[in-house]
């Protein structure tokens, strides 16, 4: 049975355009900027080296580390601490802290350390520790003008490392819940709107907008992944929604922005002011621009919505053969879902010696039952002739991906390619992750940061590998994380030029990743970024700018390790 109908979704009272939330009222004011540092207020940070003015002397060439002579001592963080608002500074403790009898603060317990070893890749946990992130590889192969590293974290589901790193402070959103919806939100400039809205603070995650725009009877554009924070990595990212085939990317529908700045000014930015600033942000990446402490997004009407979930597994009669030849099919259909709006996200994994596949969500919005079995009845009956076991009902790990282009998906020979080269790499033990969706006709021409690449896309594929923590050697690992990033990933490269990848869910090292994440638009993004934070307070591993800044170690030879200082190249 295809499962129910998915209902999101009033209308209030009000006509005003957005305000500021309560933690967004104190600010730091010029008057404040000149008494930290009256020489250079509109360079200086918190975080950004002593004397801007001159050429960094080799030993700031790093950021300050705790043993570092320049490390503050605990009066400073004490100090800190009253001026945040008492409370406001954690000092952190590692998770994995209770796993080991020597760290210094004896939080040794072998039960706990089990429970943590065995939900450790359990985003949803990771959520409400202060510096413990999803992946944690990067993690536990583990801020004045004191030359601090600075990371932002959200969630911490990042795929990418992006929300930890050693020795910094960290400053944690998550807390930031606000929320406010503007039924009737009034915003001028190029594109001009008039309509519904909804102002969310930084760590508003996709469930909870989710909940909201139903209480109000609307939709939002957000993630399928339901615990990701809405504004941060994910939209500015330029994030990808089950509406994605029919609205674009979430990213689209940014009308306003708050966001504090490296030099500590807090400003609006929006289609009237700041407006390189909104560009950048609206799909050019988190983490390096500045920090987001709002925005103010669209809100469409609520649509009747379609949706499929099934699996099944190889076994028996139904052979790996048979299970490749099911996908091709489904893939044949790829142009044609996408164009009527659907949307779909499904895995094909090794388990258990055998293919397991399985489709999380097949989305087909503004579609009844009916229509939808209409149009899937062609698949379904091919399936039926070949025998697929299917009857529709309602992970340490690495991984890589790449846009599957609309020129290679409706070219029967280039299909032929990528599929058996997709096929190729689950052959050779890769897991595969599966996307249709498309982006609407029109949405190329909005004017912000999201990857052209994204525009012509009829989906995606992503490849991973994982391994037993517990179990797997060092040496496994580290070949798995070689062949995904050095043989697996080139191959589909080859078969996809001119196209690009999704920064947030990548290679951790993905090769040559301003031209996948950004295309033709990172001349432009960098641009900004050096106009917006010249002196390298915010930093991210593969965000715009970064590659002026290297760890000094790495991970089995290949993986940046953010357990290492955070250096200038020059
Ligand atoms: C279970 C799961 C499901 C997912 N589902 C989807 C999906 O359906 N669609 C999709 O497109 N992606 C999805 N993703 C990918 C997700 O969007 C990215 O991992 C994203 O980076 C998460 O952002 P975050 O703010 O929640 O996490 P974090 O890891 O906390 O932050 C991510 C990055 O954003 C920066 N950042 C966070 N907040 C701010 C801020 N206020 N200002 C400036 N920078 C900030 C951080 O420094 C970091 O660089 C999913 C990931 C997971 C783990
Ligand atoms: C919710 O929105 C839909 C679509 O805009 C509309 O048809 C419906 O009447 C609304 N329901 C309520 C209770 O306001
Ligand atoms: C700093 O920037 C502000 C606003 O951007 C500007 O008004 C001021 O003149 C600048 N000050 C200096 C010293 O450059
Ligand atoms: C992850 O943890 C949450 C919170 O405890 C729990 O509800 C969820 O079932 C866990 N997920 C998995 C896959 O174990
Ligand atoms: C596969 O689908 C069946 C329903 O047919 C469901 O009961 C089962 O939980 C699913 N298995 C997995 C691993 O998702
Ligand atoms: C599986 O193969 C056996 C033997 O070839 C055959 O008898 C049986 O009908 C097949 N089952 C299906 C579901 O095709
Ligand atoms: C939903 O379908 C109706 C009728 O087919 C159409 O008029 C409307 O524009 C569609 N809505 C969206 C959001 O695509
Ligand atoms: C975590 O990994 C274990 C196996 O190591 C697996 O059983 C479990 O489903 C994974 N959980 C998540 C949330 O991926
Ligand atoms: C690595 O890739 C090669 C092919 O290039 C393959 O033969 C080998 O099995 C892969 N090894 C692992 C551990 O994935």
């Amino acid at each position: 049975m295809l499962s129910k109908f998915l209902l999101f979704g009033g209308v209030l009272g009000g006509g005003v355009q957005g305000h500021l939330f309560n933690y967004e009222t104190i600010q730091l004011t010029n008057n404040h900027l000149t008494k930290i540092h009256p020489k250079s207020l509109n360079t200086t940070s918190l975080f950004s080296p002593r004397q801007q003015q001159q050429t960094p002397k080799p030993l700031q060439r790093c950021k300050t580390y705790p043993g570092d002579l320049l490390w503050p001592g605990k009066p400073i963080w004490d100090l800190f601490n009253l001026l945040l608002g008492k409370g406001s500074l954690i000092k952190t403790i590692p998770e994995a802290s209770v796993c080991y009898p020597e760290w210094a603060g004896s939080r040794y317990s072998p039960a706990q350390c089990e429970e943590l070893t065995k939900s450790w890749n359990n985003s949803t946990l990771r959520i409400e520790d202060p510096t413990s992130i999803r992946s944690i590889l990067f993690q536990g192969m583990t801020s004045s003008n004191l030359n601090i590293r600075l990371v932002i974290k959200n969630t911490g589901h990042d795929f990418g490392g992006k929300s930890t790193g050693k020795g910094a402070i960290n400053l944690w959103t998550h807390h930031l819940k606000d929320a406010e919806f503007y039924p009737e939100y009034h915003a001028v400039g190029e594109e001009g709107y008039d309509g519904p809205a909804f102002k969310f603070g930084a760590g508003v995650q996709v469930y909870e907008a989710y909940a909201l725009a139903k209480k109000y009877n609307v939709t939002v554009i957000g993630g399928e992944g339901k615990s990701v924070g809405f504004i941060g990595g994910y939209i500015q990212g330029g994030g990808h929604s089950p509406l994605t085939s029919i609205y674009g990317m979430a990213a689209d529908h940014i009308l306003s922005i708050q966001v504090v700045t490296a030099d500590g000014r807090f400003i609006t930015a929006d289609s009237t002011q700041n407006t390189d600033l909104v560009w950048a942000l609206r799909g050019g990446g988190a983490a390096t621009f500045g920090v987001v402490t709002s925005m103010v997004l669209k809100a469409f009407p609520r649509i009747k919505t379609t949706t499929l979930t099934y699996n099944f597994t190889t076994g028996g009669n139904f052979t790996r053969e048979k299970m490749w030849e099911a996908h091709r099919l489904y893939v044949d259909g790829f142009e044609r879902y996408a164009d009527l709006g659907y949307y779909s996200y499904y895995r094909i994994r090794h388990v258990s010696g055998e293919l397991y596949h399985d489709m999380t969500s097949m989305v087909a919005p503004n579609t009844t039952e009916k229509e939808f079995r209409e149009v899937m009845k062609t698949l379904w009956d091919k399936w039926e002739e070949i025998g697929v076991p299917f009857s529709p009902v309602t992970w340490g790990m690495r991984q890589a991906r790449r846009f599957l282009p609309r020129g290679v998906i409706s070219d029967p020979k280039k299909r032929k390619e990528i599929m058996d080269a997709i096929k190729g790499v689950s052959d050779e033990g890769a897991n595969i992750l599966m996307f249709n969706m498309r982006n609407p006709p029109g949405s190329e021409r909005v004017p912000n940061a999201v990857n052209k690449a994204w525009r012509d896309i009829l989906g995606f594929a992503i490849m991973f590998v994982n391994w037993n923590v517990a179990t797997d050697s060092g040496e496994w690992v580290e070949t798995l994380s070689r062949n995904l990033t050095y043989e697996w990933n080139p191959r589909w490269k080859k078969l996809t030029p001119g196209s690009g990848t999704y920064m947030s869910e990548s290679d951790y090292i993905e090769p040559d990743w301003q031209e996948s994440f950004h295309g033709d638009k990172y001349w432009e993004l960098l641009r900004i970024k050096e106009k917006w934070d010249p002196e390298g307070v915010f930093y991210a591993t593969n965000a715009v700018g970064s590659e002026k800044w290297e760890l000094e170690e790495v991970i089995m030879g290949h993986l940046l390790s953010q357990n290492s200082r955070l250096c200038s190249r020059n």
